[in-house]
Parts: C-alpha cells; sequence; structure tokens
C-alpha cells in the first residue's frame, strides 16, 4: 500500500465513508474498495450501507443509482469525466416518444441510463439480470434501452418481441471484441474457456462458453476447473480475476478494451473527493422519487 492510499483509508475512517468500486476500476483503487462488484452488487450495497458518505467508484449513472435508493445519504464521485457514453444515448424523451407510439408495451431499462430516464420506465435491470426480469413479465412484447446488444441476448434468451429504444445503442468499449479476434484466440488457446459480456455484439455472445456479467464471470471461474480463461469484457475485471484466483490464467479477449470513463477515476481523486467531500451527486426529489420505484423494483424481483 503507497502513502496516498494509506491516507484515503484514514479519511475514509475519519469521515465516516465507505469506497464502493466497479469491477473495471483501476487496479489501485480496487486495492483501496470497502467493497468491490458489478452493477447491481454495488446497488445492493450501496442501499444497506450504513455509512455516512459513499465514495462512487464507477460511472455517473451508478452513483445515481445510489443516491436514487439513499437519497438521505451523500454520494460523491470522484470525477466528473466519470460519463458513460451509453447512459447518454437514451435521451428521457426519447423514451417518452416511443412510450407513446406502443402504448401499453412496458419499459424495461439497463441501469446504464440518467436518473431521468430510470424515471419513466417500468422497472431496471442490470446485465446479471435482464433476462430473469424480462422472463417474470406476464407482457410478450418490451421496450428495451438503450443497450441494443443487450436487448438482442435477452430476446434470444426469452423468445420475447423486444424493441431496442435506441434502436442502436451500444457500449463502444465491449463493441470492440470481434468474431475474428475471438477465433484466432481461440486457436491459439483450445484449453481456454471464452467469457463474453452480454454488451457485446451477438457474433461474440454466440462464441462465448460463458456469458455473464463481470461478477458473474467472477463466481464462474471460482465454480469452474479450468485453468484457463479469455476474458471477453473491459481489461479492469482481471486485475480482480488475478488477485482472486492467482493459480489461474486469464487473457483479455482485447487488450484495448479500455472504459475511459472508468479509468477517469484515481487515487488522487479519491483522495481529493473525501478531503473536500466533492463531487456530490444530486438529483431532484421529483426523479429520485419515480426512479425509486423502477430500482426497488428490480432489486425486489431478484433479491
Ligand atoms: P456489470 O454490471 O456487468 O458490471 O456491467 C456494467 C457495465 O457498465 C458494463 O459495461
Ligand atoms: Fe459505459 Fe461501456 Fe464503460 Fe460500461 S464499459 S461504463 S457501458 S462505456
Amino acid at each position: 500500500m503507497n502513502k496516498l492510499q494509506e491516507e484515503i483509508i484514514r479519511l475514509k475512517k475519519e469521515k465516516q465513508a465507505i469506497i464502493l468500486a466497479h469491477n473495471y476500476q483501476k487496479p489501485e483503487i480496487q486495492d483501496i474498495a470497502d467493497f468491490m462488484g458489478d452493477s447491481i452488487e454495488l446497488c445492493r450495497k450501496a442501499h444497506q450501507t450504513r455509512a455516512r458518505m459513499i465514495v462512487f467508484c464507477g460511472v455517473d449513472f451508478m452513483a445515481q443509482s445510489a443516491v436514487i435508493l439513499n437519497p438521505d445519504k451523500k454520494v460523491l464521485i470522484p470525477s466528473k469525466a466519470a460519463l458513460c457514453p451509453m447512459a447518454q444515448m437514451l435521451p428521457p424523451d426519447y423514451l417518452k416518444f416511443w412510450q407513446q407510439r406502443h402504448p401499453g408495451v412496458p419499459s424495461v431499462l439497463y441501469v446504464n441510463t440518467l436518473g431521468e430516464a430510470k424515471a419513466l420506465c417500468d422497472v431496471c435491470c442490470t446485465s446479471a439480470n435482464a433476462v430473469k426480469i424480462v422472463e417474470k413479465m406476464p407482457e410478450k412484447k418490451i421496450l428495451f434501452g438503450p443497450d441494443s446488444h443487450l436487448a438482442a441476448y435477452v430476446a434470444k434468451e426469452t423468445g420475447k418481441e423486444i424493441i431496442p429504444v435506441p434502436s442502436h445503442g451500444y457500449c463502444p468499449v465491449h463493441v470492440l471484441f470481434e468474431k475474428e479476434d475471438l477465433l484466432k484466440l481461440k486457436a491459439m488457446h483450445p484449453e481456454a474457456i471464452l467469457m463474453i459480456h452480454p454488451e457485446c455484439p451477438m457474433e461474440a455472445i454466440q462464441m462465448a462458453d460463458f456469458v455473464g456479467s463481470t461478477s458473474q464471470m467472477g463466481h464462474f471461474v471460482e465454480q469452474t476447473d479450468a485453468k484457463t480463461f479469455i476474458v471477453g469484457t473491459e481489461i479492469g475485471l482481471i486485475h480482480r480475476l488475478k488477485k482472486e484466483n492467482p493459480k489461474k490464467e486469464f487473457i483479455p479477449a482485447n487488450p484495448e478494451a479500455i472504459c475511459t470513463a472508468m479509468k477517469a477515476i484515481t487515487l488522487e481523486k479519491v483522495y481529493m473527493a473525501l478531503k473536500e467531500e466533492r463531487y456530490e451527486v444530486n438529483l431532484s426529489e421529483k426523479v429520485v422519487k419515480a426512479a425509486q420505484q423502477s430500482l426497488e423494483k428490480m432489486v425486489e424481483i431478484v433479491k
């Protein structure tokens, strides 16, 4: 542990804060986190914590979810640049337009959306539970956004009619996993298990031995005897996988799959966030109330 990390731990105790970090965070941030997780685990932890303050090392929509679930708590995001581009792809008015075109069709929104969009949907989901949530709904036709690749995966798994809103929403990191590269890697490592995140295009999903969220990949690795894994998601997850499974080997499916929004969080920024209690994430009371219902419904369905 370096001096700055020690100072962060000291300040964190002094301020009665908890540091929540997503699995894509830089290794040095992962190493000082109180809790690491995927989107749903971070939502749950934010929901349960008794800490006075949450320092959220992740992107904007995740920190907003922590506020929605804990409106009385101070939630800080260490960098204003930690903005998920996918969450910006579904402006609330655009969702409203599609809801009006499909009256009576429920909307399921991936948590990777802005609070204002969440406030307009019926239920939220994450990559770990999207299939389960859609399966449990009685309707056969569903509006789903903003990730069109996750929408296609949910349609394939549930057999329901899924209308992607917008039609081409995507994660700029997960579209970098291409069939040709994966075929080459598989040929080089025939013994390796290929894990793919459901934000990836269908051609990558169809090649996978396992499809799941970042933490689901972690659980899968622990439960599987295989020694070598090709990791089809943002490279940040590999630090955690290696730490928890030192005897196994992890090969990035694309070493350039780096989420710059996640990497905007640095140790210096976490230190300043704690010291100055910045940058506080704020949402209007109206948005919090409306979005709370769709997030809590998700937490309830998959508890
Ligand atoms: P997970 O919920 O699988 O961690 O995914 C979050 C995310 O933003 C993936 O790009
Ligand atoms: Fe957003 Fe993609 Fe980064 Fe996840 S990996 S935070 S979806 S840009």
